[in-house]
């Protein structure tokens, strides 16, 4: 099938890209001698996950347990939700607990307390990591704080829970707008977890995970001393957030979304991917205001120097240049459309259809909902 076949629109994941963006991340880990373990949520697919382990299931890490449960099912038998579990999933979580190695996130009291009790009520010892928070103030406990030692003890002393470790993530790297800052982060999101956990042995606790990762850290770190695992995720697909950022290079870019025009004015062509097909991401305005959200390529790939100005649900705007000659975008004409956060765009979209040498040569069906 070629891409004048499918039914617009449509996620596209170019599969050379693919597997060259999957090599080189794993070609980081074993050269820093750390454990890969990709967070899928990126693609949501057993079968990309697969390709990021050369093949294999290998272990990944997910924000849902819909996730978890789907890529248990596809045969991934070591699992780490990166989320802190409350209470209301903790039932749900310790059925999957049965079957596979699922790590579970912890990083306040009383969800530690409600796990440790539903856990030893089930005769379960759950292995758990203490989120901390290495700077972006989302979740995690202090790493510097008596409060993160104490929880850290107290997971170690529950008869329910096996305490193996630290688990950060430098989501404020994403704010970062240079790579020496990206490399400063990258060595607070290590500096946060590899602390604590000598802190912690000095106090006598086994600390055998030490688990850092974010795509733009993962890029720039200097060093990963300490470290046990990463969990980068985006760079199997990369978008313009991250080469308008220097994660990668623009022709890195993996995933993109077939979209038709349904209407051509003087001023503008209207697509028929709008926010549900795209999301509102506002990608890299800090760096290029005029990236709107999304860049329109031609169906090679290239870029077309058109941008998606307006958003609505199923609408995607694309204001035209004066004297920028449309004639080739009439209404049924196709163009690709490079995200600004793919992560966010291919949570949209059902499969993938796989691209290569301008066919479609295989769709792969994603995960849904939570
Ligand atoms: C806890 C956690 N780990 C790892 C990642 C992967 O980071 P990235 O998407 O930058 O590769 C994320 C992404 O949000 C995350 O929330």
């Amino acid at each position: 099938m070629t891409l004048a076949e499918p039914p617009t629109p449509s996620a596209l994941v170019d599969l050379g890209l693919l597997l060259r963006n999957a090599d080189r991340m794993r070609a980081v880990a074993a050269g820093a001698g750390v454990v890969l373990r990709p967070h899928v949520k990126t693609h949501k697919s057993p079968r990309i996950a697969r390709i990021q382990h050369a093949g294999r299931p290998g272990p990944i890490t997910v924000s849902t347990l819909a996730e978890a449960e789907a890529f248990a099912a596809a045969g991934f038998e070591d699992i780490t939700y990166a989320v802190p579990i409350e209470p209301g999933k903790i039932v749900r979580a310790l059925l999957l607990c049965r079957k596979i190695r699922l790590t579970l996130d912890l990083d306040g009291p009383e969800a530690a307390g409600a796990l440790a009790c539903a856990a030893a009520k089930e005769s379960l010892r759950v292995p758990v990591l203490l989120e901390v928070d290495c700077g972006d103030h989302r979740c995690g406990v202090e790493p510097e704080s008596a409060e993160s030692v104490e929880l850290a003890r107290r997971v170690a002393d529950s008869s329910g829970l096996d305490f193996r470790g630290l688990l950060t993530h430098a989501g404020h790297s994403y704010a970062a707008t240079s790579k020496e800052s990206v490399r400063r982060i990258a060595g607070e999101e290590r500096t946060a977890v590899v602390s604590l956990a000598e802190r912690l042995r000095a106090g006598g606790l086994e600390v055998s995970t030490v688990s850092v990762g974010s795509t733009p850290t993962m890029t720039h770190f200097e060093s990963l001393d300490g470290v046990t695992e990463i969990r980068p995720g985006n760079y199997v697909f990369f978008d313009a957030f991250q080469a308008s950022h220097g994660s990668c290079a623009w022709e890195d870019c993996a995933m993109t979304v077939l979209s038709a025009v349904v209407h051509r004015s003087e001023e503008r062509i209207v697509l028929d991917a709008g926010a549900i097909a795209l999301s509102k991401d506002e990608g890299p305005r800090d760096l290029d205001p005029s990236c709107g959200f999304g860049r329109v390529l031609d169906l090679e790939g290239s870029d077309t120097g058109l941008r998606i100005s307006k958003l609505t649900q199923e609408h995607g705007e694309v204001a035209l240049p004066s004297g920028f000659d449309a004639s080739r975008f009439p209404p049924g004409a196709r163009v690709r459309i490079l995200p600004n956060h793919s992560c966010l765009t291919a949570a949209q979209h059902a499969e993938y259809l796989v691209l290569e040498g301008g066919e479609i040569v295989d769709r792969w069906p994603t995960i849904r909902g939570w």
